[in-house]
């Protein structure tokens, strides 16, 4: 959610810049600016509202030799996207972009409106000139301005900041909102996500929570908020730069669903055990008696990964006994009073590993005492530093907003932490054999299905494309599968789109079946098939206009259309056909011309509240 980037060298910063906010323009795009500073301090400040190619071509028309400047690109927390509330923002002759939410910025803006001439709507440039408030033209050094600045601060940050008067270093950041410098030859670079830096350097320095950095070509230096020298632990950047490429596809989106035989595959490397019908976790770190003693499974996410550990926990609880499994929604749970009973584990469950709301839980867990294991995907995230334990899921960089592949491997990851307690608990091989059988097969299954059905749901997404509402219809671990079909196909095509659990249509929703709605249905062949072909009869009997989503060969209704998939899967065919559901909202959106990477509104990585 927003990107910085910044950099310092002895090479054209604008190229750096525009090249790199491109990279984090998934994190926000409603608008985007730079400044960059002549050896001489003279900056260049270039904004435009909209994508980044708006800001490209600005800056086309105004081409600088600069070697050290900042940017940014936005989604709009204060103030609507313009020009005026795009950053850097600017006090005296100091330039600032920040990510994050400044939470008392209005008490601090009456005290500064003596002295700034305020121009923006924004938080930010509230922060701008509480730092150039401390900074008095240059009398103390930058970093000591910022410092004093954001003691002052409540709220959330990641931010780089230059002065005019010092066109050689850049001062960084951060509290809650990510911040990776990149250490290179004669430069060093800035990014709040390490995309950014790809083919640029291998060698980061993450920065933690209440650290600042101030930064030259050939020089880093780190300090807490408390002036507290800390020493820069360099990390090396594992991501290569196909992973954040298109690779051939029209969208993100399609390549990303498209790959995830191989996305699910990394996920489970060396984490099966076929012969022995055993999953084998490492990194929770928990003992065998450790997981013998948890009584209670609380799963935190939002969006997708909530929907993940909701379809997770279905699972989990059919193959254990002495264990509650509890999925939470993080934006809900932070403000419960929820009572977590003795011998609780919290699995915290991000694919970007920044996620404000479930950061918070994670945070206020921990305070509590409970043990946290993350299922996280982005590597060296926070919410991965800072949990007791966890497991990566490993599949890559996740650039289109919707997220698609991380769920299948959160989903696949959550019910192998499952297995790996019900192994400890002793539960019969007998019981958990079948689950560890699916989840080793389900990379094949996903690669049959990915090579025979997308023709078919790009024709059918077409004669769905006009129609108003949506309601997904799935029973047991259907249900939580068609929620997440339900946002996958809202947030891309704004068809307004929600899940029901098949058994309670007639409970009040089956009132919506009209002409104006469609219904999809996620119907596999399991100990419920035919109570869920009730719910299908109960719509047909209505009039509505059903897509039936199954493995089963005796279905036989006489509904509008039927997508029948063949798998070997015996438990996990709800994973598998989340990809049709995918693949549906995939094509719907561009049948209607949208823009499916970018919808309107979102933005990937909410480090907002
Ligand atoms: C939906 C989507 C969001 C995210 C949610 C959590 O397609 O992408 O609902 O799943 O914002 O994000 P992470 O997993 O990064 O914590």
């Amino acid at each position: 959610m927003c990107g910085i980037v910044g950099y310092v060298g002895s090479k054209n910063a604008q190229d750096f810049l525009i090249s790199g906010l491109k990279r984090l323009e998934y994190r926000g795009y409603d608008s985007a600016g730079i400044v960059t500073l002549n050896d001489k301090g003279v900056p260049t400040l270039l904004k435009a509202k909209g994508k980044i190619t708006g800001l490209e071509s600005k800056v086309a028309q105004n081409k600088r030799p600069d070697s050290i400047g900042i940017g940014h690109t936005r989604w709009a927390t204060h103030g609507e996207p313009s020009e005026k509330n795009a950053h850097p923002h600017k006090a005296g002759k100091l330039y600032i972009v920040h990510n994050g939410i400044i939470e008392n910025y209005k008490e601090l803006k009456a005290k500064l409106e003596s002295s700034h001439k305020f121009i923006s709507e924004t938080d930010t440039e509230v922060l701008a000139a509480l730092i150039n408030h401390f900074y008095l033209d240059g009398l103390y050094p930058l970093s000591n301005a910022v410092v004093q600045a954001l003691k002052l601060v409540h709220g959330t940050y990641g931010i780089a900041v230059i002065s005019e008067l010092n066109p050689t270093e850049i001062v960084v950041a951060r509290s809650g909102s990510p911040l990776v410098i990149g250490i290179g030859h004669g430069e060093t670079l800035i990014a709040s996500d390490a995309s950014a830096l790809i083919g640029h350097t291998k060698k980061a320095v993450y920065l933690n929570d209440g650290e600042v950095a101030t930064i030259s070509k050939d020089s880093v230096e780190i300090k807490t908020l408390n002036s507290q020298p800390v020493s820069a632990k360099v990390e090396t950047i594992q991501t290569d730069l196909a992973a954040i490429q298109k690779g051939g596809y029209d969208h993100f989106l399609l390549k990303e669903i498209m790959e995830q035989p191989t996305s699910l595959t990394e996920t489970l490397r060396g984490r099966v055990n076929l012969k022995e019908r055993l999953v084998h976790l490492g990194g929770p770190n928990l003992s065998d008696k450790e997981l013998k003693n948890i009584r209670h499974l609380i799963i935190v996410g939002c969006g997708t990964a909530y929907h993940a550990g909701m379809l997770a926990s279905y699972y989990i609880e059919q193959f254990t006994t002495d264990l509650t499994v509890d999925p939470v929604m993080a934006s809900e749970y932070r403000y419960r009073h929820a009572n977590v009973p003795d011998h609780s584990v919290a699995l915290i469950v991000s694919q970007s590993g920044e996620t404000a709301d479930t950061l918070a839980c994670l945070r206020e867990l921990k305070a509590q005492g409970v043990k946290t294991i993350g299922i996280v995907n982005a590597i060296g995230s926070t919410i991965a530093r800072e949990v007791d334990g966890g497991t990566y899921i490993h599949v890559g960089p996740e650039i289109s907003v919707a997220s698609t592949k991380a769920f299948t491997s959160q989903a696949v990851a959550m019910i192998m932490f499952g297995l790996t307690i019900a192994q400890a608990k002793g539960i019969k091989p007998s019981i958990l054999a079948p689950y560890v059988e699916d989840i080793a097969i389900l990379p094949d299954e996903i690669a049959k299905l990915l090579k025979t059905v997308p023709k078919a749901i790009e024709i059918l997404a077409k004669n769905y494309k006009d129609y108003d509402h949506a309601i997904y219809l799935g029973r047991d671990v259907s249900y939580p599968a068609a929620m997440e079909g339900a946002l996958k196909l809202k947030e891309i095509s704004y068809i307004d789109a929600n899940a029901y659990p098949t058994g309670e249509l007639k409970h009040g929703p089956l009132a919506l079946v009209d002409d104006r709605f469609f219904e999809l249905v996620l119907l596999p062949e399991d100990s419920l098939y035919d109570k869920s072909i009730s719910g299908v009869q109960e719509v047909l009997a209505r009039g509505g206009h059903i897509i039936v989503v199954t493995n089963s060969l005796k279905f036989s209704l006489p509904v509008e259309n039927v997508v029948k998939i063949t798998t070997k899967l015996k438990l996990l065919t709800p994973i598998l056909m989340n990809l049709i559901s995918q693949l549906f909202a995939y094509y719907i959106t561009t049948a209607k011309g949208l823009n499916v990477d970018q919808p309107r509104n979102l933005a990937k990585s909410v480090t907002v509240e």
